[in-house]
């Protein structure tokens, strides 16, 4: 486990503009910055990074957090994988606490840690076989050369060679001291039952490594030397707990900052291709590596550019499969264009044939966008034949549909009617059908997203529609009460004793007596812990409000703590969206009394309500238990009343009401 030095030390380290900025283009706006959302489609910006508080928020999905937590979302890492990242990068040395270990976790972090280290140790082992050894030389170098690959690219591309023997790197590997287990999950080993020395997954073949977006091995792509061979062409990593092959385009990593400096990428299938392209100097490319396109896959380029231009070879067998990316393309709101290539090239053969100039020169005139490259494909295969003309036709319109701008849609419509001499009105009608049909399909796929969502673990009012609306009371106020500690914690009131006597007290002292005098069950269970931290804090002196939290190792809490904070007041301009009331922070002291008051009034009236229901099972039971219910009743009633008058008054004078 990292030690809590360390976590400090990180968290007073990095910055979150920084960390974040490596992913999202931000723009100052006042004390924050403000960016497109990397995690939901948008053309105004609603993602804002505070700097003075160090945390961010997406307005579009409510996900918000610290420097870590970003790192966790964009980059699926866990804790601590996101703490060592951001270690690394600050050239922060890691101490480790073995202490706190529980076993579980223990694993649970060290098995993917083992997984990417295990990457990292195949990968300099392939490279170290291509370069040094006689068989790597001789047989995957000169492979290499035969492709007309020079040193540099070869050594970008990391690209290595898996010698002959059966169990090469796996013997490399054991000896090296990882497990059998270890291997076999990243799949790069197999134990079969009568060779306990094991099988290389991947033997005679060149090995391309596969990087994510910040550049770790995630797994390989291995390519046999001779064509004819009846085995498959290009051997693969199985999905691991590292790599999910949807989430992943090959070389993403090598042309992340050309795609977003030339503000379009171009989308290959092979990894010849990327690298071929890189090697004419053309390196905004990735390859969608023989799968078709996924969600995921356009997200990760939508972070840096929304142009997309699909390369195919001229003889490829699967444009019309094609279709489909292309309509998730224009579902996730990018822009497409097409190229073909001409008969008999891909990409790779292409740019090893011409200059650079003249490649992407080619790619700029010819590429056709969507509906001209449809209807090129489509009607080849119509003839003449009327019927299948107008098949055709609403073929492109369906795609017409997917455009989620409402203006980019009536241009391409209007391209359509020019092309095929159709009345407009005719295509519109055409398309409110097929938005029609895709709109359920989208309705009905989002329904089924949500239900395979994880619960949130920030601290959000649940719908009231859902909730008793007592309890939906009693825990927004709850809510309200630990968004002041953890904003405000350290703010000193001053108060007055009903006999006049003045004195001072902290918003967390004074919210936490409140919940201690009422022996106060939480609704929430996260705001319990979060409590019990503030208590812990308090009995060692410290004021722990949000910052504490941030560093927590329990991701739950530091998350929840994060999304509770205030950014809003720093935000002049979000205040139409009015989540906490603008002005939020200004009067602390009235509001924190208000809050407590109020409270403690629906915590009340929930206590009734639950006493009356118990009531209910001792009517005809235990007499003295009956009775003791009602007294408990009674008393809770008048408490209730005297609140409401002291509410009604406070209401009446303005100072504070029951919002
Ligand atoms: P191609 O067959 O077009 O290969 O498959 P390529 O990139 O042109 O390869 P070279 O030029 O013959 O070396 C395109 C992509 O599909 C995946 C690979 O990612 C490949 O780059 N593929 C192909 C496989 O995963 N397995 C296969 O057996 C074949
Ligand atoms: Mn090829």
């Amino acid at each position: 486990m990292i030690s809590k030095q360390t976590i400090d030390k990180i968290f007073s380290t990095i910055r979150v503009e920084e960390i974040v900025g490596e992913y999202v283009q931000l723009k100052r706006a006042g004390s924050n910055y403000k960016g497109l959302s990397p995690f939901h489609d948008e053309k105004t910006p609603s993602f804002v990074v505070s700097a003075s508080k160090q945390i961010w928020k997406d307005f579009s999905t409510g996900k918000g957090g610290t420097a870590i937590s970003f790192l966790m979302e964009i980059e699926n890492f866990t804790y601590p994988e996101a703490l060592r990242h951001a270690a690394k990068k600050y050239g922060i040395e890691i101490e480790e606490d073995q202490r706190e270990y529980s076993e579980e976790a223990k694993q649970a972090h060290t098995e993917r840690d083992m997984l990417y280290k295990i990457h990292e140790v195949a990968n300099n082992y392939f490279q170290e076989i291509l370069w040094d050894s006689e068989e790597g030389k001789s047989i995957g170098l000169s492979y290499f050369k035969e492709r007309e690959l020079k040193d540099d690219i070869i050594k970008k591309f990391q690209l290595g060679y898996s010698p002959e023997q059966k169990n090469a790197f796996t013997a490399y590997a054991l000896e090296k001291g990882y497990t059998k287990e270890i291997l076999e999950k990243s799949g790069l080993s197999i134990f079969p039952e009568n060779t306990p020395s094991g099988v290389d997954r991947f033997r005679e073949r060149v090995i391309f490594p596969i990087h994510s977006f910040s550049g770790r091995v995630l797994g390989f792509g291995a390519r046999i030397l001779k064509n004819n061979i009846k085995t498959a062409k290009y051997l693969n990593s199985p999905e691991t707990e590292i790599y999910h092959k949807s989430n992943v385009l090959y070389g993403l990593n090598q042309s992340k900052q050309a795609i977003s400096r030339k503000n379009v990428c171009l989308l290959v299938e092979g990894y010849m291709d990327v690298i071929s392209l890189h090697m004419s100097g053309i390196e905004n490319v990735v390859a969608s590596s023989g799968t078709s396109l996924t969600t995921e896959q356009i997200k990760l380029i939508k972070r840096l550019t929304e142009n997309v231009t699909i390369l195919f070879d001229g003889d490829n067998a699967g444009i019309k499969a094609s279709f489909r990316s292309i309509d998730m393309l224009l579902t996730e709101g990018m822009n497409i264009r097409v190229l073909l290539f001409p008969d008999g090239d891909d990409p790779d053969s292409f740019a090893r044939k011409h200059p650079q100039e003249y490649v992407e020169k080619f790619i700029e005139n010819q590429a056709l966008d969507f509906i001209d490259f449809k209807a090129e494909i489509l009607l080849k295969e119509v003839g003449n034949d009327p019927i299948k003309k107008a098949e055709a036709i609403r073929d492109i319109v369906k795609s017409v549909s997917f455009v989620q701008n409402a203006l980019k849609r009536e241009v391409y419509l209007k391209e359509v009617s020019n092309k095929f001499g159709l009345s407009e009105q005719s295509l519109f009608n055409e398309l409110d059908v097929q938005k029609q049909i895709t709109q359920n399909q989208t309705q009905k796929a989002q329904i089924k997203a949500e239900a395979q969502q994880p619960a949130k673990l920030q601290i959000v009012d649940e719908p009231r529609d859902q909730v008793d609306p007592i309890v939906f009371n009693v825990t927004k106020l709850e809510n309200d009460l630990i968004n002041h500690m953890l904003n405000y914690g350290d703010v000193v009131l001053q108060r007055t004793t009903p006999d006049e006597q003045k004195y001072e007290i902290t918003v967390i002292e004074e919210i936490l007596h409140h919940f201690e005098e009422d022996d106060y069950e939480f609704q929430v269970e996260l705001n319990k812990r979060i409590v019990d931290y503030i208590k812990e804090g308090i009995e060692k002196e410290e004021l722990r409000k949000g910052n504490f939290f941030f560093g927590l190792m329990d991701e739950e809490l530091s998350k929840a703590a994060v999304n509770s904070m205030n950014i809003y007041s720093e935000l002049n301009d979000w205040s139409t969206r009015n989540i906490f009331s603008p002005n939020y922070g200004d009067k602390i002291p009235e509001q924190v009394a208000g809050d407590i008051l109020i409270h403690k009034f629906r915590y009340v009236n929930f206590l009734i309500l639950k006493t009356k229901k118990e009531l209910a099972d001792y009517a005809d039971s235990d007499e003295s238990k009956y009775f003791e219910l009602i007294k408990k009743i009674q008393m809770l009633t008048l408490v209730s009343v005297e609140l409401s008058k002291v509410l009604n008054y406070s209401a009446i004078t303005g100072i504070y009401s029951d919002r």
